[in-house]
């Protein structure tokens, strides 16, 4: 086997291993993917200074988030669906992110239950919440998370409806699969993948099955999503939420200015520049370039975070040269479970880390805490 060495490895990996439909689910975007391409693409036009004969001994990546330390200024995004890119993966990786010490999100439309995570897990995750019609059924979920130890609550606010990824419709995208033809051939080339499944309960939507009276099918994830995600969703459901909540919450998927000043407002502890990884509004800015004004026009009342486009320590720092915060990653480590389950999502974060780590190093920076935009190359970077 080829020795892994970067984020590009795991995904090759990955799509050997994982059934089609889901591999395609994570690694697509909405309509032409333009969205989806740019994030990665704009992060390549950056460029950095290369600075020479400083010491760059003693170094360190540490920072916080939401005033909680982390070793990197990463998380784990919430990724629909991880628990069908390896049996058990919401755990898998909750495990690698709590080692490495950084924060896993789970997704409210994971397969594996918020309850499930904190049974297997020793340190608090952070939960991402949708806004579902049901707000019972939403009360509910800030109760598990509370009563989970649940340490932030990330709220997603650019997915009321559900944008269209054209590879879900053709691979008639389901959870659990549904046996057609197409499916079941699919499936027989995936053995390790069966086998795992096989060994664990969790093969639904954990956090919905059982959960919401009335609805018993989920398997159409856009079919569910249009009859229970909240298109009326606003900014007093954000208030409401905020109360209810009461602990650090984090909003996610601002991409424009008026938004950013909008959830600064709101009192918020961090918002998350963000366009779904290319997965909603196609022809929305990247958001690498969406970064910069938001940080210039509320950096200082609120922690800007990002994500979008992540596939390497490179693109971390040039997000925190550009005034992030914080950076998730999504796809790098959903390819790092699928290739090889929880030593996969342990493999990417450590690819990322050693990436930033030297690269930082190479920019002539030990911290973290001294990195701006001097590090980049001007005229190279959005401003
Ligand atoms: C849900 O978050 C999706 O992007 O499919």
């Amino acid at each position: 086997m080829t020795v892994i060495t970067n984020i590009e490895d795991l995904r090759v990996l990955a799509q050997k291993r994982v059934p089609r439909m889901f591999y395609d689910y994570a690694d697509s975007g909405s309509w032409t993917e333009g969205t989806y391409r740019s994030n990665e693409s704009d992060f390549q036009k950056i460029k950095f200074r290369q600075r020479v004969a400083i010491n760059m001994d003693n170094r360190s990546t540490a920072s916080t988030l939401v005033g909680q330390p982390v070793t990197m200024p990463l998380a784990l995004a919430p990724v629909g669906s991880t628990g069908m890119h390896h049996a058990d993966g919401e755990i898998l990786a909750a495990r690698a992110a709590n080692r490495f010490g950084v924060p896993f999100t789970l997704s409210t439309m994971s397969i594996c239950s918020i309850e499930a995570v904190a049974a297997s897990t020793k340190q608090p995750f952070w939960f991402q919440l949708y806004v579902m019609r049901d707000r019972a059924f939403i009360e509910r979920l800030i109760e598990r998370a509370r009563a989970a130890n649940c340490s932030a609550l990330v709220l997603t606010l650019d997915l009321q409806i559900l944008a269209q990824r054209h590879k879900d419709l053709k691979n008639g995208l389901s959870v659990p699969v549904k046996p057609t033809l197409s499916s079941v051939i699919n499936l027989l080339t995936k053995p390790r993948w069966c086998l795992g499944m096989a060994g664990t309960k969790n093969r639904q939507f954990g956090n919905i099955v059982g959960h919401v009276s009335g609805v018993n099918d989920v398997s159409s994830l856009s079919a569910w999503t249009s009859q229970m995600f909240d298109p009326t969703l606003n900014w007093n459901d954000v208030e409401w939420i905020k109360k209810r909540w009461g602990g650090k919450l984090i909003l996610k998927g601002i991409q424009d200015v008026e938004d950013a000043r909008l959830a600064a407002q709101s009192g918020a502890d961090a918002l998350i520049v963000s366009n779904h990884g290319g997965r909603q509004l196609d022809g929305a800015e990247s958001s690498i370039n969406a970064l910069p004004p938001i940080v210039d026009a509320v950096g200082k009342q609120i922690e800007v975070h990002m994500d979008g486009g992540v596939r390497s320590g490179q693109d971390v720092l040039k997000a925190v040269a550009l005034g992030a915060k914080g950076v998730y990653i999504g796809r790098p480590f959903v390819y790092g479970l699928g290739a090889m389950g929880e030593a996969g999502v342990t493999k990417a974060l450590e690819i990322i880390h050693k990436e930033l780590d030297l690269t930082m190093a190479l920019c002539g920076k030990t911290r973290l805490d001294q990195v701006d935009k001097s590090i980049l190359l001007p005229g190279s970077y959005p401003t």
